[in-house]
């Protein structure tokens, strides 16, 4: 249809025994660039309705044998029912009512003229266009927000368990450390999503992002004309608008000393005031606060106070590094290709062996939201089907085992061979070495493909790979 953004061809069912009226919707609609099928009878539409999925049917309601209205629920069973528009005699009212009662979208009276026909149709189309829209945007937001810790190793387990038992204590601070990308927003989002506080608000500031005047008018709010520049109408606050919820302190670490005293008085008293007001105001917050420096040290350095510190440091949860908790990567990998999949459209299958090994080998220095960012850039890149190692980014921060800093330039020739044969052998078993035998990375900094290297290795009888029990990891 004109100007109508659908996806795909919309697909319409006429169900009607009057041929005329059949044949004359099947050729208005197929003029408007619509799919349509035609039905003379109620089995007949039945039948059709459970082969196929339709947006729209146009069912008559004198239908020979049954009436309209009373298969009218039966066209609507499957998952995404379609939208039907009943064709009723002139002036029967009752009929309409009863219909709209059945789930009609909508009535038409025959006889009908074109342009009404059309615009119904069209409504009906624009409406599911929406709706699908909608889904579409909340299957996002769900993802976006997903609050799946996802892991399975002890370590990974162990923060589980925490945030359960802290989730069941509503109002105690909980402070959240680990390096970069290591997940502690999202355990921060999984405490309030498994606290009784999951119906109020989750608010996240990032204290790091703004400068001491702005962060404390930002967390408390302001009163009108409090200062330069500040709204006539005064403000209100995170800390007021997480109000039944949990407030997230992200980067606690860059909270200047004056503030951190500002937000000591708040966990101690449970009130705050407006910048500029003279009113205690309940905070009503769960905290959670969370850092990549390690606290300790700076209280030690004079950069933290110490009486925050202790009051942040009821209950700690610490995120371990990716590079601690190996056994999850193919497990997280997965699930962001599976995600990553969906929102591309596209039938992304799993992992080669050789891309297996080089996202388990690798020492992940960005944590989870580099891994995420690699198969983001692997799920673009592939069309489909497996992702390989050619649909993987190129890492730079070495493998796990350090092997990387090992002196890759140093070949040391044993005895008096000093042919040029004896230092390709050397290199090419240490390459293979230094890349635990994964035969495309080994190869690739070779500057070989994969069949000359296995060649060289038969030729200079390098051997086998080691089994993986081998492997250290
Ligand atoms: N265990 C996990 N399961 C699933 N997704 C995860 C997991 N851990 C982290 N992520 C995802 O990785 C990304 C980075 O996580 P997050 O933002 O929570 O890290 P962070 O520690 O707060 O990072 P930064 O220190 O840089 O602020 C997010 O998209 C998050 O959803
Ligand atoms: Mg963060």
């Amino acid at each position: 249809m004109k100007n109508l953004n659908y996806p795909g061809l919309p697909r319409i069912l006429v169900i009607d025994d009057e041929d005329g009226i059949r044949e004359g919707l099947r050729t208005l609609l197929q003029s408007e660039g619509v799919s349509v099928e035609t039905a003379k009878s109620a089995e007949d539409g039945i039948q059709r309705v459970k082969q196929k999925n339709f947006d729209v049917i146009i069912l008559d309601i004198n239908l020979p044998g049954a009436d309209g209205l009373s298969i009218l629920s039966s066209l609507r069973t499957n998952s995404s029912p379609a939208d039907v528009v009943v064709l009723t005699g002139y002036g029967t009212v009752a009929n309409t009512v009863e219909a709209m009662r059945k789930g009609a979208t909508d009535v038409i009276e025959k006889p009908f003229t074109h342009d009404r026909m059309l615009a119904v149709i069209r409504r009906c189309l624009e409406t599911r266009q929406l709706k699908n829209e909608l889904t579409w945007l909340h299957d996002r937001v769900r993802e976006l927000t997903a609050t799946e810790l996802i892991g399975l190793s002890p370590s990974i387990r162990e923060v589980q368990t925490l945030i359960d038992q802290v989730a069941h204590a509503p109002d105690t601070t909980v402070l959240v450390t680990g390096q970069s990308g290591t997940g502690k927003e999202l355990v921060a989002r999984c405490v309030h999503e498994h606290s009784n506080r999951r119906h109020g608000p989750f608010v996240a500031i990032n204290c790091a992002a703004l400068n001491e005047n702005l962060l404390e008018a930002e967390l408390f709010g302001y009163e009108a004309g409090s200062f330069t520049g500040a709204n006539k109408e005064g403000k209100q606050g995170l800390f007021a608008m997480a109000a039944g919820g949990t407030l997230f302190l992200d980067e606690i670490g860059e909270m200047e000393k004056t503030l951190q005293a500002k937000l000591l008085r708040v966990l101690q008293e449970r009130t705050f005031r407006r910048v500029g007001g003279v009113q205690d105001i309940a905070a009503d917050v769960r905290i959670i606060a969370s850092t990549n420096r390690d606290l300790r040290s700076e209280v030690d350095g004079g950069r933290f106070r110490e009486d925050l510190f202790y009051r942040l440091n009821v209950m700690t949860i610490e995120v371990p590094p990716l590079a601690e908790r190996q056994q999850d990567i193919p497990l997280l990998a997965h699930y962001f290709l599976d995600q990553f999949g969906r929102q591309m459209g596209k039938s992304l299958t799993g992992f080669t062996e050789e891309s297996t090994e080089t996202l388990c080998e690798y020492r992940w220095p960005g944590n989870i939201r580099e891994l995420k960012n690699a198969i983001e850039h692997a799920s673009i890149v592939c069309p489909g089907g497996m992702i390989d190692e050619c649909h993987l980014p190129k890492f730079s921060g070495g493998a796990v085992d350090g092997s990387d800093a090992i002196a890759r330039n140093v070949i040391v020739l044993e005895g008096a061979d000093c042919s040029i044969r004896n230092l390709e052998s050397q290199l090419v078993g240490r390459v293979l070495e230094m890349t635990k035998w994964n035969i495309s990375r080994a190869a690739s900094m070779l500057g070989i493909n994969r069949t000359t290297l296995y060649n060289k290795i038969r030729l200079y009888n390098l051997g086998s790979r080691p089994s993986r029990a081998q492997v250290s990891v």
